[in-house]
């Protein structure tokens, strides 16, 4: 029936009758928090802002354990770690060191904080000298390309080295081919099979990780992504990208980045059933965090609705820089 027997706004009319249909409720227990952590032997400080992610900062292993330590207990479900190594190399050996930053800052956080959820992201971008997220192979007269096959392996390692200091979840961000089937069969066979895998499956080439690179230092010292991140055109190969990692056995899967792919979240949860993140990166905190400041949006009601819309499209999962801010908020709201 109609207007004027149907009216929409009837339901809309107190806050009570808003709350008691609201469809979704966005809460701490579903973000994660990621985290910049520098390794001991640095010469940063404890603390270093990242000048295009305001109230972001990289942290030495010790300031990452407070920032954890509060985010927990705000709520927030996990923190995602992201090495800042004072060494590079070609291969990117420091990504499976295991008195890599990551590792080490993993076994800290997880003795402070045991109930906490570490996730540690898999690449090896921070790592590579060249800042490709796997080692090149030359080919002639033309600029090299990363060598799939070659990067599995080690990804594959890093993962097993991660998962050794204790982290409770691995996140392969590489987007190279069969690398969620390498990293659960080396889990496996090294006695980590409790150890869960969320796939980076649908992460683009996308101009709004720009501010992350600053942040970590793994912009490409030439060429781009475009090798082996997807073409933001293309929504029917990302659905394909998830269904892969599904096979290869992914506990969950990504889409990265979130706010102009809310198609893909919501695609990607239909066609895989699995648990879902999505990833609020970098360039998209820093967008907000820019016109708060200068006064064109209201950035608490601003960032609760993005975070909120992503869950809506079908994340179950969200991880965003705004995680404190939005756990703290979430909870003065209730
Ligand atoms: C590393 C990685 C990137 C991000 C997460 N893992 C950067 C990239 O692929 O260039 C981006 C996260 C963000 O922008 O917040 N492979």
């Amino acid at each position: 029936m109609a207007f004027p027997k149907t009216r929409m706004r009837r339901l809309r009319a107190t806050a009570g009758l808003r709350g008691l249909v609201r469809e979704t409720e966005l809460s701490a227990g579903r973000l994660m928090l990621p985290l910049f952590v520098v390794d001991a032997s640095s010469e940063h400080p404890a603390r270093e802002p990242i000048a295009s992610m305001p109230g972001v900062e990289r942290l030495s292993i010790s300031a990452a354990v407070a920032e954890a330590r509060e985010a927990a207990a705000l709520g927030v479900a996990a923190v995602m770690l992201f090495g800042v190594p004072s060494e590079k190399d070609e291969h990117g050996s420091g990504a499976w060191d295991e008195e890599g930053v990551v590792q080490v800052a993993t076994r800290a956080i997880k003795q402070a904080l045991p109930d906490l959820l570490v996730v540690t992201d898999v690449c090896l971008c921070e790592y590579t000298t060249h800042g490709h997220c796997g080692v090149l192979r030359k080919t002639d007269g033309r600029p090299p390309t990363v060598d799939n096959d070659a990067t599995v392996e080690l990804l594959a390692r890093t993962a097993v080295s991660h998962a050794r200091a204790g982290a409770d979840l691995v996140a392969p961000s590489d987007m190279m081919d069969g690398r969620v089937g390498a990293i659960r069969e080396e889990l496996d066979g090294e006695g980590f099979s409790e150890t869960p895998i969320l796939a980076y499956s649908a992460k683009f080439a996308s101009a709004f990780y720009g501010p992350f690179r600053e942040a970590a230092g793994s912009t490409p010292a030439f060429g781009d992504r475009r090798g082996y991140q997807m073409d933001p055109a293309n929504g029917q190969e990302a659905v394909r990208e998830a269904l892969l990692d599904v096979q290869e056995g992914a506990d969950m899967v990504m889409v990265k980045p979130a706010l102009a792919y809310g198609d893909l979240i919501s695609a990607v949860k239909a066609a895989t059933r699995l648990p879902v993140a999505a990833y609020n990166v970098s360039g998209e905190y820093a967008m907000v965090k820019a016109a708060a400041a200068a006064g064109y949006l209201d950035e608490r009601a601003t960032v609760l609705e993005i975070l909120t819309s992503l869950h809506r499209a079908g994340a179950d999962i969200v991880i965003s820089y705004h995680a404190k801010d939005a756990a703290r908020w979430l909870t003065e709201q209730s």
